[in-house]
């Protein structure tokens, strides 16, 4: 069937663009329709940029059926507001970054948390593989309840 649907385009964003957001955007990507939606991630540093995901965020994506190695860190770049709808950051500094980063209102009604406006998901960087399996767990949900929202659009 013709899908006449302008598609909705969302980034997660976080500080490295290696960790959680490369997982968010593998998650949501493995519940919506890819044609329908269009899902990036970037980071709000360029400390990793051009980067394969984290070995740790790519094995817990693995054990759970989704490849994540097509991707490659990229920071955040103004014209991402323009180029998508909706901006999910991981946690409360990364939102702040980006909001410092909106150049008017418009910009910034785009910034959301993906757990919900106060919940961070933990940096996972400096701690072990458990760090690793909670983050997947959190964006496992918050992606189930954006693909439901999407759905309902
Ligand atoms: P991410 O994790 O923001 O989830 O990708 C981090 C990755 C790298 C660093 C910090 C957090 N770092 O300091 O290099």
């Amino acid at each position: 069937m013709e899908n006449n649907t302008k598609p909705t385009k969302i980034v997660m964003v976080c500080l490295g663009n290696i960790c959680r957001s490369p997982l968010a955007e593998g998650i949501l990507k493995s519940k919506v329709n890819t044609s329908n939606v269009i899902i990036d991630s970037a980071g709000t540093s360029a400390f990793h940029s051009g980067a394969l995901p984290d070995s740790r965020s790519i094995a817990v994506a693995k054990q759970h059926h989704i490849d994540i190695t097509d991707q490659r860190s990229r920071p955040f770049k103004i014209d991402d507001f323009d180029k998508f709808d909706i901006i999910y950051t991981m946690d409360t500094s990364n939102y702040n970054n980006i909001i410092r980063l909106a150049r008017n209102k418009n910009d910034e009604a785009k910034v959301k948390m993906i757990l919900g406006e106060g919940k961070n998901v933990p940096d996972p960087y400096y701690g072990g593989d458990h760090g690793f399996q909670n983050v997947y767990q959190m964006l496992d949900e918050a992606c189930n309840k954006i693909a439901e929202n999407l759905k309902n659009k």
